[in-house]
């Protein structure tokens, strides 16, 4: 299966700046270099940005919307064309808010698309519930349709995420709207103490069945914040008692070799609030382990 590889350096959806940085800073690290020497090839880089997009038929009252609207438009856009030219999509975040776009894209092709979230939060706020005002809080919300935005505001045609194709991995810092709501729709959620007790191999394998079995593609969201502070300080909103970086080169490694995934995105790496590229340097593995044991 060829790659396309986009990058989207955008961070308006975050409440600190620096995580549009991250795509252009993993480059210069060595990500080609390292993909290179593990025998993984790109096909086609393309880098997304929003120029040239109208502005949103629909207004927003959170932090940047229309910013955020006209990414997601773009980057819809461009995972669609990727997806019917039978490439696999693989997006470089840039912040979280990006989902929006990678799944309006996604779900106008998969009609059942499940989804594994990897990240310390939900991200299932709506426009009424969020806390921060921050759109990188809400694009699971806007995938199943529960918020005012939806998918195809950012791309006619897209669809909706049904709520039992969700896994959330690496879950410790829920709102409480977030969390009623993953109660109410019984959405499959592994917090830290599940992972600590059934170990990272158990709930990869559970996740995929669960994403996977009524689907007809899988998508990898990972966010960085998934990964404890310790190993991954970079990124904007941490929170304490994260996955260990090897229990997230496990996993990553898992969902690579299962060779079930049909695309892929890596988000919230800030650069900017990093130490000495730790978490750019982790991102960059995790990427290029990722990449590599799909093909293996
Ligand atoms: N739940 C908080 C909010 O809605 C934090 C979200 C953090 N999201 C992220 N992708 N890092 O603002
Ligand atoms: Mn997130
Ligand atoms: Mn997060
Ligand atoms: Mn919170």
């Amino acid at each position: 299966n060829k790659l396309t590889l986009l990058s989207v350096p955008f961070g308006l959806g975050a409440g600190t700046p620096g995580s549009e940085q991250a795509p252009g800073h993993i480059y210069q690290l060595g990500l080609f270099q390292m993909l290179q020497q593990h025998g993984c090839t790109i096909n086609k880089l393309k880098d997304v940005i929003n120029a040239g997009m109208p502005s949103p038929v629909i207004q927003v009252p959170m932090n940047h919307s229309d910013e955020v609207i006209r990414t997601g438009m773009a980057l819809a856009r461009a995972v669609k064309e990727v997806v019917a030219a039978g490439q696999f999509p693989f997006v470089l975040g840039g912040d979280h808010s990006l989902a929006m776009g990678t799944l309006a894209g996604l779900t106008s092709h998969y009609k059942k698309l499940g989804v594994i979230w990897i990240d310390a939060h939900a991200d299932m706020n709506t426009e009424l519930t969020s806390p921060s005002g921050n759109m990188h809080g809400i694009p699971l919300a806007v995938a199943q349709g529960r918020a005012q935005l939806s998918l195809s505001h950012l791309l006619p045609g897209a669809g909706t995420i049904a709520p039992g194709n969700i896994v959330l991995i690496g879950a410790r810092d829920l709102d409480p709207a977030e969390e009623a709501f993953i109660q109410a729709e019984g959405i499959s959620c592994f917090r830290m103490a599940d992972i600590r007790r059934l170990g990272i191999h158990a709930v990869i394998t559970e996740a995929l069945r669960m994403a996977g079995d009524a689907a007809d593609g899988i998508h990898l969201s990972f966010d960085i914040d998934s990964v404890d502070p310790s190993e991954a300080p970079g990124t904007g909103t941490p929170v304490q008692g994260g996955l260990t970086a090897e229990e997230a080169r496990e996993a990553i490694r898992l969902l690579g070799i299962s060779k079930r995934m049909t695309s892929a995105e890596f988000v919230e790496v800030n650069p900017l609030l990093d130490h000495r590229d730790q978490t750019s340097l982790l991102a960059m593995e995790l990427i290029a382990l990722f990449l590599s044991s799909m093909k293996s």
